[in-house]
């Protein structure tokens, strides 16, 4: 059985047909205005049209990022995207006469993971997405946990530090403001403004604007702010994680998005932190901490079969 799988980016939508071992079939990419749910909706039905016009398709599953309802038909807020109350379901099924499901990106990404990526084999599984923000996914007993509402697994939007910086959800400390990739752009701003000839690396790289690549990049290159932003990152994630094991007791963490393409320069400094703030240590198993296998198919393969299972 063939479904589609669609993730919907911040200025991409991708897609892919997904047979039921998780293999993609066929797979397109179209830039989109994430911020205009109109054009969104028409640009899904566009890809759902061209992948499935010499084939059948049972189902589309969309991965948007933002708080799902339980029906997964209404995303009903994104604290990174100007979607409010929107329901996406009921335009793309309505566009492309085809049964669709909606659910949270991370959620969908977690899924991927778990049946065909990092995860498999395992049972209980937290996953996190670091991009923009902090997504969340978790999986229990072999299933995708959606809580009551369909809004559990928000891990980004669990508050750090009080008092600390504004979040788009509209609280302030939240994990995402500290762990992600906005976070290491924001924070390696902040240091290469206080303390320049720390920075000199990457502020030459930079040449005026400090993006996540230059802070990679100067980090290779030994610039101590950038490695220093890199630190707190690899620090605020491994505490979120003890604080995570503290309450779902994982098997395994899968950390994957953009900010994982350079986990080398904080993935093992993350597990360490992990390791030595976990309550109980010393008189547990460790979760394992693992990299996302898919990369930026898990979204799509996730979501294709979580619209298999509908
Ligand atoms: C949103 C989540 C989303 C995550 C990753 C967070 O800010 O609240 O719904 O999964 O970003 O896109
Ligand atoms: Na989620
Ligand atoms: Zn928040």
């Amino acid at each position: 059985m063939l479904t589609i799988g669609v993730d919907i980016g911040g200025t991409k939508v991708a897609a892919g047909v997904v047979d039921d071992n998780g293999e993609i079939v066929e797979h397109t990419l179209r830039p989109t205005a994430a911020d205009r749910p109109d054009v969104v909706a028409e640009t899904v039905a566009d890809v759902v049209r061209e992948l499935s016009r010499d084939r059948t398709i049972e189902a589309v599953g969309v991965g948007a990022a933002g708080f799902v309802d339980e029906t997964r038909s209404v995303v009903r807020f994104a604290p990174n995207l100007a979607w409010r109350e929107e329901p996406l379901q009921k335009k793309i099924s309505g566009l492309v006469g085809l049964p669709v499901v909606v659910e949270n990106d991370a959620n969908a990404m977690a899924w991927g993971e778990t049946r065909f990526g990092a995860g498999r084999g395992q049972s209980h599984v937290v996953c996190l997405t670091l991009g923009t923000g902090i997504g969340g996914g978790i999986v229990i007993d072999g299933a995708l946990y959606r809580g009551r509402w369909g809004m559990g697994a928000e891990l980004g939007h669990m508050q750090v530090l009080p008092g600390g910086r504004q979040c788009g959800c509209g609280n302030i400390g939240c994990w995402e403001q500290y762990a992600s990739g906005q976070a290491l752009v924001k924070e390696a701003r902040e240091l290469a403004e206080a303390h320049p000839e720390q920075a000199a690396t990457l502020l030459g790289l930079a040449g005026g604007k400090i993006e996540g690549e230059e802070v990679t990049e100067a980090a290779r290159q030994g610039d101590e702010a950038s490695l220093a932003a890199f630190r707190n990152l690899a620090d605020w994630l491994g505490q979120g994680m003890a604080d995570l094991a503290a309450v779902l007791d994982p098997g395994c963490f899968i950390v994957g998005g953009g900010v994982s393409r350079a986990a080398d320069l904080f993935i093992d400094r993350a597990r360490q932190a992990f390791a030595e703030r976990l309550t109980g240590r010393g008189h547990r198993p460790l979760a394992e901490i693992r990299l996302a296998e898919l990369g930026a198919s898990a979204g799509v393969v996730g979501a294709a079969d979580l619209a298999r299972q509908r």
